[in-house]
Order: C-alpha cells, then structure tokens, then sequence
C-alpha cells in the first residue's frame, strides 16, 4: 500500500513522476505528493485526494526539476489530511522522504526527536524518518551515509526514498519487505513501488534486496549494502507484458480485466509441466499441506482444496494468511505451505511465509506479478502468466489461480497435458458467457441497484465461487453480501431474507442440482429473488443466468465470470468508480 517513485536524469521529472503515481495509484489513492529539487530549492505540493484530483488542485504538472520523488497514500497513520499526505520534510525543509510500510516504533521515536526539539508537523510515522535524517545527514556527511546509519534504528517494514539540499544531485533508497525496484536508462534512472510505473521508459531493471541502499544520480548509480559496502547488482529485462497497462477502449480496468478472462487459460497454462510434476510429488508426499492466502486469493485456494482431495485424493486445508502465524505450531519440515497472491506482497501472507520458512517447510508461491518478496521467500514459484491486473478487485488473477490449481492437481495423477487441453477448451466458453449475458446482467443491476443486501449460495466445489461473487460486490458496488454453502442458509442466514432479496444460486446440472435448487426454493418461499447461474433452466429462477454445460471441476471457473461482470454492472448503476474502491487499495503490504 503507497505508491513510492524517484526518478533522476536528464529529463523534465515532474512529467514523469506524475504519469507513474496515476500507474501506482492502485496501491493507494487517499492522497498524493510530489518533491523535486531544483536551483537549490525543495518544491512539496501535497495533498488528500485522488492523483488526478491533486496534479489539477496543485498545477502539479507547472513544478520544474530532473530530481523527483512522488508518493500515492493509502492512509495508516494519521487521518487522510494535506499534512498526512507525502513528501514529508525534516523541521528546515532541506530534506523530503517518501515512504511505503510501517514504521513500528514511530512513537518511540517520535517522543525521542520531539524531546530533542524536533518540529513535527504530521501524525504519519514517515516522518520520523526525515528527522532522524536530518540529525545525521550535517557535518559532511553524505545522504546514503545517514540512511545507512538510521536504518537500523527502523523497526517494522518499508521502502523509503530520501534527497536532500545538502546533499543534492541525488535520490537515495531502501528497502525492508517493501518492494523497491530500479529502472535503469542511463543517464536516466528511476525507482519505484513497481516496475509498471517506468515500463513506458524502461525495461531494463535492478532488484534491491533488503537491507540494500541504492544511491541513484544522473548518470550514476551506486548500490550499497547495510555496512556500506559497495555491492554489485544485475540488470535484468522485464518481461513486455508488463508494459501493457492501458485501458485501452474499455471505460473502466476492471471491465477489461473481466473481458480478458476469456484468454486467461493459454497463458496460464503455459507452464513447465516438469516442474509441475516435481511440485504435484511435493504436495502428495508431504504430511500435511496448507494452502494460504488472503480475499480472493483464498476463494481460488478454497477450489484448489477441494479439487486436491477430488483428483489427487490429498487433502489439505486452507487459512487466512492473516491467522496462519496462530498455527505455525504445526508446521515443520514435512509440511507443505502453498501460497496464493496476485501481487506476491500482500504482508499476512508474506508473514506467514516467514513463519513457514523459519519451521523448515516448503514453500511453494502461486504469484502474478513477477520480482515480487513472495517470490523470493519461496522454494518454488508458479506464475499465474495473466499480466498486469489494474483494477483493484481481482478477476482475471482468479481466473488464472483457479487454472493453476486445475493443473498442479491433474499433475498428480500425471495428467498434466490433458488438463492444459482442456482448460484451453474453455476461453470460447467464457467468451460465449461474457457475450450472451451481457444484456441480462446490465438489466438485473439496473432491477437491483438498491437493494441492500445479497446472498451467493452454493455447494461443493463452487461454495467458494458464492463467497467470491459476494465479495465482489461488497467491494465495488457497496453493497451488503454473503456468500455460503447452499446448505447453511436455513441454518441461520435464512431469517434476513425478506420480499425481494436477491440470492444468487450457483446450481449446476450435476449431482448438486437437486439439492441446490431446493436451498433456492427455500429463499424463494420466503420472498428471495431467485438468480440462477446454470446450465440447466428452472422455473424457479426469477432471473437465469445461462451458461454451459462443462464438467464438475471446470464449472467454478465457468460460474464466477457473470458474478464479475454482475458486480462491475452494479458499481456503474450506482454510480461508483470500480478501479477505485474507497478505504481499499491493491497491494495490501500492512498487517
Ligand atoms: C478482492 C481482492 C482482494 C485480494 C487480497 C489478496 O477483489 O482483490 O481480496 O484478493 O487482498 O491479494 P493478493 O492476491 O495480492 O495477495
């Protein structure tokens, strides 16, 4: 969560940084703030808001400078005011820092620096860090050599980038579990929170890893470990793909994300089948597995759990990242801990990773965005291959988790080229559902847009397709919705649904169908709004969303695209902006 970017060189910056906080804004978008030195002057213009809200209020764009830093905020400490928003500065304003992370220890701190006459002018814990820079950076000594020595003093996880007047000519950065990365097109460098920001300039990259400080000038770059010492980095090309961010005609990312799971299982799927087969051993040999995650990561988990005790007759169980650590006890090296995020950084799962890797299990990482910490911390990595996701509700991302857990289970019985063939089969199917729905899904949202609350049910295997649906609305259309097996309605739930409640059934034409359909005449009864998503028609439904008939273990991946495009269509009827969740952000780096 935040977005950080620096860039140094021979260009105009202020363009630059601006066009990278509108790529980092899915990372956070309560405020926004630009530092850039020039003549011998620190320029700061913050404040709340959208970027595009704050480049128009501010005359961003009028800043001069070829030494910029920019930052994009999801608030955690301190309320989403103009003084919270970054660049923070130290009490002479001679030294502004962006910043991504928590400073654990910022009140600590804060009461030290306030004790020993620092000014503080916000409530952020970012700002400690320009104070404690500013008590180390006089007396001739360089700005790397005050982040090297004031690192130490940080307790928690960041990515942080510093300049200073007094040290001009420079940006200076670090990292601990925060992603930072360089684009290098000497004599312009850049750094940011993610690659995607300078992919327009540049492929060409540099990790940090923690604990590195890299010294960025024009024309010069310069990386240094936690003593100083001089270390030597690779340069690597990133992968195109990830230039590819646009909107292209489409009004909103996440329409278009929606639109592109209709390709999702080609590149998904291509995949080295050896190492599938290598990982499938893993997971049947290990005494116990557990798959981790967060949100909708953990719905595809859910549908790999139950697809691991279907084909490959091994169960697993599935846990919240964020309560992973409370089982920790459990795990040791016979364990095997697979991993599920789109953005390798989300921080419960990072932590748990840690907890894993620390009892000796294996660690094996589903991940979409390449160079990410999860992808470090692992034994293996599989990538989801679905390129970059913008908007910040997950949707192609799930459709390419749910392939790979097709995959890694049909490896356990040495079937890993029918799976790829059969999963490739269904981009038509997915295609035709986007297509044949379209008008139906727009008219229900139209029907529906206020009503208060929504219920998903289903069972076995698409009982995670219902939560999934159900946190998608809740997240773009503000809409109450819950999403559970068709079976625990009447135990309990079934007392909220009045006259008119819409409850989505997920009701394939399998063994389920019966049972399914009786839950939903239960609802009914009771005055519900039957949707049903299914391949076989019923009067019971008051709206029918049709879909194919497909097998039991593809029909998730089948049944969750109109509950996407449901929940895009409800966001537009009611007027919100589905890219941009409030209170929400992409990369959830906070515990
Ligand atoms: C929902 C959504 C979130 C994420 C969750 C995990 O649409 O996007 O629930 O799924 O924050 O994120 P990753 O997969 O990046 O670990």
């Amino acid at each position: 969560m935040c977005g950080i970017i620096g860039y140094c060189g021979s260009k105009p910056g202020v363009p630059i940084v601006i066009e990278a906080l509108q790529c980092l804004e899915y990372r956070g978008y309560d405020s926004a703030g630009i530092a850039s030195l020039c003549d011998g002057r620190l320029l700061i213009k913050k404040d709340a808001g959208k970027v595009g809200e704050v480049i128009e209020k501010h005359d961003l764009i009028s800043l001069p400078g070829s030494i910029v830093m920019g930052h994009t905020r999801w608030a955690t400490h301190g309320a989403v005011t103009q003084l919270n928003a970054h660049p923070h500065s130290d009490c002479r304003n001679r030294i502004a820092v962006v910043h991504n992370g928590i400073i654990e220890n910022s009140a600590q701190l804060r009461e030290e620096l306030a004790g020993a006459g620092h000014v503080f002018r916000s409530e952020t814990d970012t700002e400690v860090i320009a104070h404690l820079l500013e008590d180390e950076a006089g007396n001739g000594r360089s700005l790397e050599q005050a982040v090297l020595s004031i690192a130490p003093r940080l307790e928690g996880s960041y990515a942080f980038l510093a300049a200073s007047l007094d040290d001009p000519g420079k940006i200076v950065g670090t990292r601990r579990d925060n992603p930072l990365i360089v684009g290098v097109d000497a004599p312009d460098y850049y750094i940011s929170s993610d690659a995607l920001a300078f992919s327009r300039y540049t492929n060409r990259v540099m990790n940090l890893e923690d604990n590195d400080v890299v010294v960025l000038a024009a024309g010069a770059i310069e990386f240094l470990d936690k003593q100083g010492n001089r270390l030597s980095r690779q340069v690597r090309q990133l992968d195109q793909v990830w230039s590819e961010s646009s909107k292209g005609n489409y009004q909103h990312f996440m329409l278009k994300e929606i639109m592109e799971e209709a390709q999702v299982f080609d590149q998904a799927a291509d995949q080295d089948g050896r190492l599938f087969t290598e990982i499938a051993l893993d997971i049947l040999r290990a005494r116990q597995v557990i798959i981790t995650a967060c949100g909708t990561s953990r719905y595809a988990a859910l549908v790999g759990r139950y697809l691991f005790s279907k084909v490959g007759k091994k169960f697993c169980d599935v846990v919240m990242a964020s309560e992973f650590g409370y089982f920790a006890d459990s795990v040791d090296k016979n364990t095997v801990v697979v991993t599920v995020s789109q953005s390798g950084e989300t921080a419960d799962v990072v932590d748990g990773v840690k907890a894993a890797r620390a009892a000796d299990a294996r660690v094996i990482s589903i991940i979409n965005r390449p160079n990410s910490i999860l992808a470090d911390l692992s034994h293996h990595v599989i990538h989801l291959n679905c390129g970059p996701e913008v908007a910040v509700p997950a949707t192609k991302s799930f459709l390419s988790q749910l392939a790979i857990f097709y995959l890694l289970s049909f490896s356990m019985v040495n079937d890993f080229d029918g799976a790829t063939a059969r999963l490739s089969a269904l981009n038509t199917a997915i295609a035709g559902v986007l297509d044949s729905n379209k008008s139906e899904l727009i008219t229900l949202s139209h029907e529906l847009k206020d009503r208060n609350d929504f219920y998903y049910i289903a069972r076995g295997i698409n009982f995670a397709i219902a939560s999934e649906g159900a946190l998608k609305l809740k997240e773009v259309s503000y809409i109450h919705a819950e999403g559970m097996p068709a079976g625990e309605l009447k135990h309990g739930t079934l007392a909220l649904v009045e006259q008119g409640t819409p409850v989505v059934v997920i009701c394939p034409a399998d063994y389920t169908f019966a049972e399914t359909l009786s839950n939903a005449i239960e609802a009914k009864s009771r005055g519900a709004f039957i949707i049903g998503v299914s391949d076989r028609e019923s009067n019971v439904y008051d709206s029918w969303i049709s879909i194919p008939e497909v097998d039991e273990l593809l029909y998730p991946m089948i049944a969750v695209v109109p509950l996407h495009l449901l929940a895009y269509y409800l966001a537009i009827s009611r007027g919100y902006d589905p890219d941009r969740p409030r209170n929400l952000a992409k990369s959830v780096t906070v515990k």
